[in-house]
């Protein structure tokens, strides 16, 4: 029986989110609903508000989620009712080009659930980023569920599901940051946040934290930067250098999606180093840079998408290393709200109040 649950939907375009009853189908073969326990605000369930991402309205906004598998349709076998679930949007086919030479991080025929859930006169919602999780109850592909030790707490263990995971990943899978290394990050919101996080457990020996806001950079402190620079009042590629003997790091997350900072990462990087950019562009953005200085300053020049994770790998083993108090997930977490108050986080989003918001269920 299709079941009726609350949950927050984009109507219109540029409208306030508003609480409304959805509903949500018994799953189908390979689908599975999930009792949703916490969801994290993102700046992408703001973009799909603001029809910045495409015009299906309406959206059944909320990705960052953790829950309990309900119930599964016919053939499925990675989970079972009773799991406890972190959510990602890298159901990976294993039949994609990527996935056939043994690089599924970068599936390029992700999947999701294949039937629509409603609004209760039937018009289809687009859930965002084919998740769906501001709601009591969500249906989703199998593979969108990565079964994690259930002694997390789902506020902590649901931010894997996007941001964090971002930036943890930008770090350690794309950057391939290691012990030594010298790292910056620039932005230090939840996703640069994350990034430093993921340089220090890696082993990077100087991470240093560049951001506009003296805020981000506190933050950044705690969550192991050995540095920080306020690229407002100081210029930071040369900070940069100065902190790394003359040379550039190795290593340079740009967490922001702006050519400016993405000008700052590739010249405040040592020679043969590696830009990571994880930060999410617009359409109109260009970049203009001496084809010499790309030539010549060598190394890798790369983009993360999703931190390039591989959710059944990744998530279960950063839970584990939270779970044994190696990594602070807990850390992002800044304050928990109820599903009515998804308008007023993103308010604080948007004003850099908070690194993550994140709704319990
Ligand atoms: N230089 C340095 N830092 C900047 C600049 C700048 N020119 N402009 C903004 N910042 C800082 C902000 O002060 C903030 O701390 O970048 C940070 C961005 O953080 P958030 O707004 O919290 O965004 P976050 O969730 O971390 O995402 C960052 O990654 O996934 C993408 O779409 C996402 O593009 C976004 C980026
Ligand atoms: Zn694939
Ligand atoms: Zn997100």
């Amino acid at each position: 029986m299709a079941q009726q649950v609350k949950a927050v939907i984009a109507r219109a375009k540029g409208a306030p989110v508003e609480v409304t009853t959805i509903v949500v189908p018994d799953p189908g073969p390979g689908e599975a609903v999930v009792r949703i326990q916490a969801c994290g605000v993102c700046h992408t369930d703001l973009h799909y508000r603001e029809g910045g991402i495409n015009d299906e309205f309406p959206f059944l906004l909320g990705h960052e989620a953790a829950g309990i598998v309900e119930s599964v349709g016919e053939g499925v076998t990675e989970v079972e009712p009773g799991d406890f679930v972190v959510l990602n949007w890298r159901a990976v086919c294993g039949q994609c080009r990527a996935c056939k030479r043994g690089r599924p991080q970068y599936c390029f025929n992700t999947h999701n659930a294949k039937q629509k859930m409603t609004l209760l006169d039937g018009t289809e919602l687009s859930p965002a980023l084919g998740i769906g999780a501001f709601a009591e109850k969500t249906l989703v592909a199998a593979g969108q569920c990565t079964k994690v030790d259930p002694a997390a707490e789902p506020a902590v263990a649901g931010l894997l599901g996007c941001g964090v995971m971002a930036g943890l990943g930008a770090a350690i899978n794309t950057g391939g940051v290691g012990r030594g290394d010298s790292v910056a990050v620039i932005g230090c919101g939840g996703v640069g946040g994350a990034a430093v996080m993921g340089s220090r457990l890696a082993g990077a020996s100087k991470i240093i934290a560049v951001d506009i806001d003296d805020r981000k950079l506190e933050t950044a402190r705690t969550l192991g930067a050995t540095h920080t620079v306020n690229s407002r009042t100081t210029d930071p590629v040369e900070a940069i250098r100065e902190l790394t003997g003359g040379n550039g790091a190795d290593v340079v997350v740009e967490a922001v999606g702006r050519p400016e900072t993405y000008k700052q990462a590739f010249y405040a990087r040592d020679l043969a180093g590696t830009v990571v950019l994880v930060g999410v562009p617009t359409p109109e953005m260009t970049l203009e840079l001496p084809l010499l200085d790309v030539f010549g300053r060598g190394g890798a020049l790369k983009s993360s998408w999703y931190g390039d994770c591989l959710p059944s790998r990744d998530f279960p083993m950063l839970i584990d290393l939270y779970l044994q108090g190696r990594l602070d997930l807990g850390a992002f977490v800044t304050e928990t709200i109820e599903l009515d108050g998804v308008e007023q986080a993103f308010e604080r989003m948007h004003h850099g109040d908070v690194l993550r918001s994140v709704v319990i269920l």
